[in-house]
Order: structure tokens, then C-alpha cells, then sequence
């Protein structure tokens, strides 16, 4: 018989439960999101599977969660996934605000108490340290105000892509500039690589944010 590894039953009846049920870590962090208002940026990562655990987390927590994705990242999870969890329209453009004179990027980033930019992308730590904005992530996370609203960014990708000197010198900008960095696990990479650049576990960027909040 096979045995229960990586893929065996154990590892598959975890993922599923897990999918269902979700958080494991600590109910009163979890309880602290009760009403607040959380946006989640996504970025074309292949770990923005996970973060549709996270806003489906956030939301049975009782937040109310706005999800923004980059056109790219709409390429790995369609948004009507991220609508359907977080029950609300994503944010998908700059350019759908019904009313031009109440942009909707400068709206919903007034309203906000935390933002999560999960999976962050090489590509979009690079715009957010050198101030670009010309998608709905970035131009989000330059329509809020630092002092008042917690930007927290859970950088993913490829081993190699993390070692990059740029990827490491805008890490150092971003902490610098007030974002909150998550670190990265390391491991197992869907390139078939080992090292660092995982996304952590659901759990963990919920946990991140709770704390944030409590801070
Ligand atoms: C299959 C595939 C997986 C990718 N995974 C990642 C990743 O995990 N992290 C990353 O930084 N870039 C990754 N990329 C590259 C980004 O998708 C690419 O740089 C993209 O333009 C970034 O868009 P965004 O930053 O606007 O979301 C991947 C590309 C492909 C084709």
C-alpha cells in the first residue's frame, strides 16, 4: 500500500478539511477581525491559490473584505472566485468607478483598517518601492496613508527571484517606506525548486493581519 506522504490520503483529507473548515491557529486572533474592514491585494503569483483561503477566512471572521487583483493575477484565479468568497465586487480596474468624482481606489483605501498584498510578486515589490501605480494593487496601496492604515505584503516567488539584489534592495526600501513585510517560508517551490519564497499558510497571513490589528 502507498504510504501517507506529501500527496497520500492524510496529507489530501488535511488540504480538503482545511478548505472547508480552515483556520487552526488562535480564535481570539481570529475574533478580533469581527467588522473590520481588510483589503486583499492579489498579485500573478502561483500561490494566489492560498490567499482564496484567506479572504474565505476573513469573511467567516466577519469582516468585510475587499479584494483587489492585478491583470495578471487574474490569469491564475478568476475574480469571480474572490467575489463569490469575500461576497463583494473585486477590484479589478481603475477605470470601472461608476462616479469619476469619487474615484473608487481613493474610496475604498479612505475606508480601509488593513491591507494584506498577497502574493506580492518580484514585479510589484518593485512598483511599490519606486512609487509606480498602474493597477488596482499598487494604485491602492499609494491611496493609503501609512500612519493610519497597516499595509502588510507577503512577498512569493521563485528562490532565485528572492535572491535577486533588486528584489533584496526593495525589501529594504518597502521596510524602510513603513510597509509591513511578511518573510517568506522555505521550501518546496511549484518551479521545483527548494528554498525561500513560499507563501506562508493561510493561517499565518490571517494570524499577520489580526496582529496587525491588535498592534
Ligand atoms: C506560471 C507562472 C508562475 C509565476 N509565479 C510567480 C511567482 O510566484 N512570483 C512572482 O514574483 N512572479 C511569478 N510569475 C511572474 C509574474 O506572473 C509576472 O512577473 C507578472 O507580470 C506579474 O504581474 P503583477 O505583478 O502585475 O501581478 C509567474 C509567472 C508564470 C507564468
Amino acid at each position: 500500500m502507498r504510504p501517507a506522504g506529501r500527496f497520500g490520503v492524510n496529507a489530501i483529507l488535511k488540504a480538503v478539511s482545511r478548505s472547508i473548515n480552515m483556520y487552526d491557529g488562535d480564535q481570539a486572533n481570529l475574533a478580533s477581525l469581527n467588522g473590520r474592514r481588510i483589503a486583499v491585494g492579489v498579485c500573478a503569483g502561483i500561490a494566489s491559490y492560498k490567499v482564496c483561503s484567506v479572504v474565505s477566512t476573513l469573511a467567516q471572521a466577519g469582516a468585510e473584505v475587499t479584494v483587489a487583483m492585478t491583470a495578471d493575477a487574474q490569469r491564475f484565479v478568476a475574480p469571480l472566485v474572490f467575489q463569490s468568497l469575500a461576497g463583494r465586487p473585486v477590484l479589478t480596474s481603475a477605470w470601472e468607478s461608476a462616479n469619476p468624482a469619487d474615484p473608487q481606489h481613493i474610496r475604498a483605501a479612505s475606508a480601509l483598517d488593513a491591507f494584506l498584498i498577497a502574493p506580492c510578486t518580484m514585479d510589484m515589490l518593485a512598483k511599490l518601492a519606486s512609487g509606480q501605480c498602474d493597477d488596482m494593487v499598487s494604485l491602492l496601496a499609494a491611496s493609503i496613508d501609512r500612519t493610519k492604515t497597516k499595509v502588510l505584503v507577503a512577498p512569493s516567488m521563485n528562490e532565485a527571484m528572492w535572491r535577486q539584489p533588486a528584489t533584496q534592495r526593495n525589501l529594504v526600501t518597502l521596510r524602510a517606506d513603513g510597509f509591513i513585510i511578511l518573510e517568506p517560508a522555505t521550501g518546496w517551490q511549484a518551479c521545483r525548486a527548494v528554498g525561500p519564497g513560499r507563501l506562508p499558510e493561510p493561517d499565518a497571513l490571517v494570524d499577520a493581519l489580526a496582529s496587525s490589528l491588535r498592534a
